[in-house]
């Protein structure tokens, strides 16, 4: 078995038309616009309509990508989807995607691992092209947030935003590529962040809906300290494992959750602001799709060159994490 170097070859994003802001948060529940800007960096987030699905915004994302890489939906061997709000709880978005782009080759099945379920997903499909077992994958993080948010508590409903990122992964030259990785879980943090009813555990009921029990739950001074901890032991140990020290990172695209998460880790990692990239003031948390459309941004901004170090982290419901070194190029 030959082990093949592997990287992201193309991206895409898509995100829903419609904006909505602080000042429209501040007439649906007992919050203000600076309140959110101070506690969390966020001035507005996308929402998608009402009709629309988690499937319909990764189809727009991975053609994007699958474009950009040069990749027919004929080749895709693989369609991994990371999402913790599918289209429905089977079958799989991952699915829905794959006859969407008519990928007639390619397996697919979705993720849950959360925010860092596009790193997770980017771990597992890179395998299966090391290994020689498939040859391009298409790896999609896809939240529509909006759909599982109680409107009415303003602890959760300002974070979330709805959004699709993808890549596609293929064998590229020996230096490039995915130089290393780090996942890992404590879920005795599980009650931190979790949907409590809908599952087998509580099997949705008129009593779950009317208690909200399919809403978000978060207690969000806990998943803080945990986010600002692994941020930065995910970030050392994922830079330290491919070899490298943190001054040679060019860009740390980290998940888009909090500004006081993203710049308590980037003040211990000594990071400056210039080598972070910074979106969630447009887009909010979009849990999955958040590294995804950060790394879309960057691209399109001209901040990664050829041959550039980008760690990709990012923590989430389980409680888990995940980080990427990636060699920038083909
Ligand atoms: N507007 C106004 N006041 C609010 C709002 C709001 N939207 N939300 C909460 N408050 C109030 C609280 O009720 C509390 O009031 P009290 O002191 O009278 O009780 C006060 O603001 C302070 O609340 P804290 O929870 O202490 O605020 P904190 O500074 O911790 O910020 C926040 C809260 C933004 C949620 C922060 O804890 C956080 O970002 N945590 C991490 C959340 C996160 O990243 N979650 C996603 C993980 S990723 C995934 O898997 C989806």
């Amino acid at each position: 078995m030959s082990i093949r170097p592997v990287g992201i070859t193309g991206v895409g994003m898509a995100v829903p038309e419609r904006v909505l802001t602080n000042q429209d948060l501040e007439r649906m529940v007992e919050t203000s616009d600076e309140w959110i800007r101070t506690r969390t960096g966020i001035r507005e987030r996308r929402v998608a309509a009402p009709d629309e699905a988690s499937s319909d915004y990764a189809e727009r994302a991975a053609r994007q990508a699958m474009e950009q890489a040069g990749v027919t939906p004929d080749q895709v061997d693989l369609i991994i989807c990371a999402t913790v709000t599918p289209d429905m709880p089977m079958p799989s978005t991952a699915a829905i995607v794959q006859d969407a782009l008519g990928a007639r080759h390619a397996a697919a099945f979705d993720l849950s691992a959360a925010c860092p379920g596009w790193i997770y997903g980017v771990v597992m499909a890179q395998q299966t092209i090391a290994t020689g077992l498939y040859n391009c994958a298409l790896v999609i993080g896809v939240e529509l947030l909006s759909k599982m948010v109680n409107w009415d508590d303003r602890s959760t409903c300002v974070l979330f935003g709805d959004a699709a990122g993808a890549a596609v992964l293929q064998p590229v030259s020996v230096g490039r590529g995915i130089l290393a990785s780090v996942l890992g879980s404590e879920g005795s943090g599980a009650c931190h962040l979790y949907t409590p009813a809908g599952g087998s555990r509580r099997p949705t009921s008129p009593e779950t809906v009317a208690q909200g029990l399919h809403y978000v739950h978060m207690n969000g001074s806990e998943v803080f300290k945990f986010a600002v901890r692994v941020m930065n032991e995910a970030t050392s140990q994922v830079v330290e494992k491919a070899g490298l020290g943190l001054g040679d990172v060019d860009l740390l695209i980290p998940h888009q959750a909090n500004i006081r998460i993203i710049e308590a880790a980037m003040k211990r990692l000594g990071l400056p602001s210039e080598k972070v990239v910074v979106n969630l003031d447009r887009y909010g948390n979009t849990s999955s799709a958040s590294i995804p459309v950060a790394l879309c941004e960057a691209l399109a901004a001209g901040r990664v060159q050829e041959g550039d170090v980008l760690v990709f982290v990012s923590f989430g419901a389980g409680l888990v994490w995940g980080g990427l070194t990636v060699r920038w190029g083909k």
